[in-house]
């Protein structure tokens, strides 16, 4: 079976051929349009998704050698994301379905981050845990099957992509600044720094907070001119992403242990941060298990191996990712 994944929630533009041996091709376009603003702007991901997504859907039939009428399935995400660049997969999908006559399969994003394990470990089993911390979501799910997620703890501010994209605009780095802000905390060594708070949430100890460590480092920073601020940089990173990292080694730890399940899966754009992959590691030992970096941001071979997954159990309807819900 051929499937085709389009993913265009926010400001990647990606299309994917999967078939049941694997990853045919899978092509990104990384909006740098928004680096300007310091944050997505809507309207020109919208603009630029439309630009894009013919001549990826082109790039990547051409790269198998394949004619659009091998395609068995359209999976595109239809859900959360900017309307807008929603609208722009799912037009583009509907299209081809009306010209071809292919069924078309709506995909949860945070269903696609989830499914990015399968990708690389299809034989991982259920139950398993896992963890999608992105620049719009960070959540924790015990995955009982392919669509049967139940939420144990979601942030109730900021999610942790938006932190450190947060942070580094704070720190005079472009966006997106998580790659950055890894990169400027492996400089710091064993230099002496701050250190900044990571919140615990008594009510719903499952659940994330980062907007208080975000007014940590405002108020770590206020008063500060550039060249001393400059020259802590690396310090501050390492001290901030360490916060990130602990929440989420925290949350992850205690859902093992309320679960009694140990295999975790740590999906997003933030599970490319390879302090976050060592800390995970070091506490959960070797049941944790994460998709190549590629596979961890925002792509369409994570909504095909959804798409194609849902399809095989006839499971038309879109699961429920929020607290509590079950499909
Ligand atoms: O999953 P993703 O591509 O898009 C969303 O669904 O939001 O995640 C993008 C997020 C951005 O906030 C980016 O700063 C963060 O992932 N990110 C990282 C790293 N690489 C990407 N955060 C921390 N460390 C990284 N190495
Ligand atoms: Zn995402």
């Amino acid at each position: 079976m051929i499937t085709l994944g389009i993913e265009t929630s926010c400001d990647e533009t990606s299309v994917a051929l999967l078939s049941d041996q694997g990853i045919i091709a899978n092509k990104v376009y990384s909006q740098l349009e928004h680096a300007a603003y310091g944050g997505v702007v809507p309207e020109v991901a919208s603009r630029a998704h439309l630009e894009k997504i013919d001549r990826l859907a082109a790039g990547v039939l051409d790269e198998a050698s394949l004619p659009i009428d091998r395609i068995d399935l359209i999976a595109v995400t239809d859900s959360p994301g900017l309307a807008g660049a929603l609208l722009i997969g799912i037009s583009f999908a509907l299209g081809l379905h009306v010209r071809h006559s292919i069924p078309v399969c709506g995909i949860n994003h945070l269903e696609g981050h989830i499914c990015a394990i399968l990708l690389e470990y299809p034989d991982i089993g259920f139950p398993f845990l896992a963890i999608v911390a992105s620049g719009g979501h960070t959540a924790i799910y015990r995955v009982d099957d392919i669509g049967t997620y139940a939420c144990l703890g979601q942030t109730v501010d900021d999610a942790a992509g938006e932190a450190f994209d947060k942070a580094g605009k704070m720190l005079g780095f472009p966006y997106p600044a998580g790659r950055t802000i890894e990169e400027e905390a492996q400089r710091a060594g064993s230099a002496a720094g701050p250190s900044f708070p990571v919140a615990r949430m008594p009510g719903a100890p499952g659940n994330f907070s980062f907007s208080g460590l975000k007014t940590a480092l405002k108020y770590y920073l206020n008063g500060k001119d550039a060249d001393a601020v400059r020259a802590e940089r690396p310090a501050i990173c390492r001290a901030f992403q360490e916060a990130v990292v602990t929440s989420i080694v925290n949350n992850c730890a205690d859902a093992a242990e309320k679960t009694g399940i140990g295999r975790l899966a740590l999906c997003g754009g933030v599970a490319c941060n390879g302090r976050l992959r060592e800390a995970l590691r070091q506490r959960l030992g070797s049941q944790v298990y994460f998709p190549r970096p590629s596979l961890c941001t925002d792509n369409g071979a994570m909504i095909a191996c959804a798409g194609v997954n849902r399809f095989n159990r006839a499971m038309l309807r879109a699961p429920r990712m929020d607290p509590g819900g079950t499909l």
